[in-house]
């Protein structure tokens, strides 16, 4: 069994843009920049977006956080959106999910300029994905790749089950495995909340992807020896021993699952890593269209 190290490969991506960023100062290029969105103040939410904007800052972009309350209306928040479409200094937008009750997330989505969709959510991007155009990859997903990418596991061929269909997540992962790419080219089966018999499924794949969101679902009898297992779970469950009362719980049962694999992602310290350097990616890729 080996550890796909979020840490190692994360740390990779971020060397890379960091030196891409200087030497577009150097040559007097703009500087990418991200603009974060969050209404409310989730604790999760927080969390996710305090590391992006960090994570900015630390890579040289240039980032803009503003913070809205819970009850805003819609058409408040539809307006800053706006006004970051327009603007001609901010390269991508994200607005943090999920958003309160009373917000259509499908009408915010599609307000932010698919020029600037570094989420990849806009279905613009969502429909060029599914026909191998150019586009923003959602970060979950795009990380995943590149954290195959970096280890070099081998894809082509290989029977992939991704157990999970939200549009953030389980979809645009089938989609990327099953296209036409060095570390795509799996016969893909998307399993979901009404897939009758899921460990029949899971037993069968060469490759696991975890995307359901329930802690500790992925028992070592669902997994056929030797399969490479991704866990996208990050579920914060109730634990007094810790300084902060929780515990981020992944959608695998690792200590009794790893022994069985080729490869595994551990939780924390794997696919969460990833999310933020291929987000970072989506920015930077967002400002080089403009050159
Ligand atoms: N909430 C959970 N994951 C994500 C993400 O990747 N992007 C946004 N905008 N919200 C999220």
């Amino acid at each position: 069994m080996q550890i796909l190290d979020g840490k190692i490969a994360s740390a990779a991506i971020k060397e890379k843009l960091k030196l891409i960023v200087e030497k577009r100062k150097a040559e007097n290029k703009k500087t990418p920049h991200l603009a974060v969105i969050i209404v409310g103040n989730d604790g999760a939410s927080e969390t996710y977006v305090s590391s992006k904007v960090k994570t900015s800052e630390e890579l040289g972009f240039g980032s803009t956080l503003v913070r809205m309350d819970a009850d805003i209306p819609e058409a408040l928040l539809l307006d800053q959106i706006k006004t970051f479409n327009d603007s001609i200094d901010i390269d991508g937008i994200l607005v943090q999910l999920p958003l309160p009750k009373h917000i259509s997330e499908a009408r915010v989505i599609e307000a932010i300029d698919p020029a600037k969709d570094v989420d990849g959510f806009h279905p613009v991007s969502a429909g060029r994905l599914v026909q191998g155009l150019e586009t923003f990859v959602p970060a979950t997903p795009y990380g995943i790749m590149l954290m195959l990418e970096h280890f070099g596991v081998e894809t082509t061929g290989k029977h992939a089950v991704v157990i999970g269909r939200s549009n953030i997540v389980g979809r645009p992962m089938s989609i990327l495995l099953s296209s036409q790419h060095p570390f795509g080219n799996c016969t893909v089966t998307v399993c979901h909340s009404k897939t009758k018999d899921l460990a029949s499924f899971t037993r069968q794949a060469d490759i696991v992807v975890a995307a359901l969101g329930k802690p500790e679902f992925l028992k070592a009898d669902m997994v056929k020896d030797g399969a490479v297992v991704i866990d996208v779970g990050i579920t914060r469950v109730p634990d007094a021993t810790k300084k902060k009362g929780f515990a981020i719980k992944g959608d695998v049962a690792f200590e009794e699952v790893a022994p069985k694999t080729s490869w595994i992602t551990p939780v924390p310290g794997g696919v969460g890593l990833m999310t933020i350097g291929a987000l970072m990616m989506n920015t930077l890729k967002a400002c080089e269209r403009k050159d």
